[in-house]
């Protein structure tokens, strides 16, 4: 038997704020032999491991922590990927686009080759973007790219909701669908209490200025956090390190996660089932006419993004192919 099927391991590409949290998480509640962590900053690196492992000495985790390389990371059973320059006060995720999708393409060539049976798990911004142009760059079956989507959205709108209707949040099944971002929007006619519809559950509460100031708290969370601390960091490590269980566990969970949507021609998150193969299956959701056209205007709003980026990527090509003829002559 090879190694690799002795060990489960998960690689964490970027280890700052977000990736630093999920390691940590991932050993507090351990679900797998190593966890692998790679950054260029090989100070913080160095550091990070050396933190982390620090974290492993005591308690009953059985996780190890260690730095490795891009190649190391490739052959992980789960790939995530945080590396990437995180949202300033006030930037929106879309504007990362650019920065982070070059170094998507740079991990992609670092990583190859990549081992068939691995999961990719994208967090970086703009999530959405990124988990449409890694299935292409990885090489890797469409089931086996996913993005963290809008889980951590749905995780605060059911926290939000749990308060309004003074329930566990556990009690609430919420999703928030589409962009991990602005056009994102609310499946306010699928959400229950319990068995009961929203509208059974909280009758007198449901206005439309209810749902308006939900629905921007929902969207606002993050900017609000990364203007008093700098980052968002143990919700979405949280979120991150159930959806590797998920995956590991093979536990087929339905969880709003971003994947390729054929029909609109973009990732973007809507229920899916999870288990060890990644997206098993969509799970199909009833909307109303409402939520069907703000899908619509979401999708829209990321294939343009897309198309853009798409550019961006082939004048790189050309530029890169120029001077290769360059420095050869
Ligand atoms: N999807 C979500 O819900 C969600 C939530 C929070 C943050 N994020 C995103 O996660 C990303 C990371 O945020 P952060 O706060 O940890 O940022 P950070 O700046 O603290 O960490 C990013 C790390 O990536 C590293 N990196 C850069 N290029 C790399 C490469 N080629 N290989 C490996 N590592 C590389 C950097 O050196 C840095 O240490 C951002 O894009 C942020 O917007 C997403």
């Amino acid at each position: 038997m090879t190694e690799h099927k002795l060990k489960t391991s998960i690689a964490i590409l970027g280890c700052g704020d977000v990736g630093s949290t999920l390691a940590y998480t991932l050993i507090l509640n351990p679900i797998c032999t190593e966890v692998i962590l790679v950054d260029p900053k090989k100070e913080l690196l160095e550091a990070q491991v050396r933190d982390l492992g620090d974290a492993t000495y005591r308690g009953n985790t059985g996780t190890k922590v260690r730095a490795g390389n891009h190649k190391d990371a490739g052959q992980a059973d789960i790939i995530v990927i945080t590396a990437g320059a995180k949202q300033k006060p006030g930037e929106s995720r879309l504007s990362l686009l650019s920065r982070n999708l070059h170094i998507l393409s740079s991990i992609f060539t670092a990583m190859q080759p990549i081992s068939l049976h691995a999961i990719l798990l994208l967090v970086a911004n703009p999530v959405d973007i990124l988990t449409y142009f890694a299935r292409k760059l990885s090489g890797l079956p469409e089931a086996q790219v996913l993005g963290t989507g809008t889980s951590l959205d749905s995780a605060r709108l059911r926290g939000i909701l749990a308060q309004k209707a003074e329930v566990a949040p556990q009690s609430i099944d919420a999703y928030v669908l589409g962009e991990h971002g602005d056009s994102q929007f609310i499946a306010w006619s699928s959400i229950t209490i319990g068995t009961s519809p929203l509208a059974l559950a909280l009758p007198a509460k449901l206005t439309a200025e209810f749902k308006a100031n939900i629905a921007a708290h929902t969207r606002g969370a993050a900017s609000a956090i990364i203007a008093a601390k700098g980052c968002t960091a143990y919700g979405i490590g949280q979120i991150a390190a159930s959806i590797c269980k998920y995956i590991l566990f093979d536990s087929r969970s339905v969880r709003p996660l971003s994947f390729y949507q054929p029909e609109l021609g973009c990732c973007l998150s809507m229920p899916a089932v999870i288990g060890r193969k990644g997206i098993v299956r969509a799970m199909p959701v009833e909307l109303d006419a409402t939520e069907k056209a703000e899908l619509e205007t979401c999708a829209k709003g990321l294939r343009a993004v897309i198309e853009g980026a798409q550019k961006e990527l082939a004048a790189d090509e050309v530029l890169a192919k120029a001077l290769e003829m360059d420095q050869g002559s």
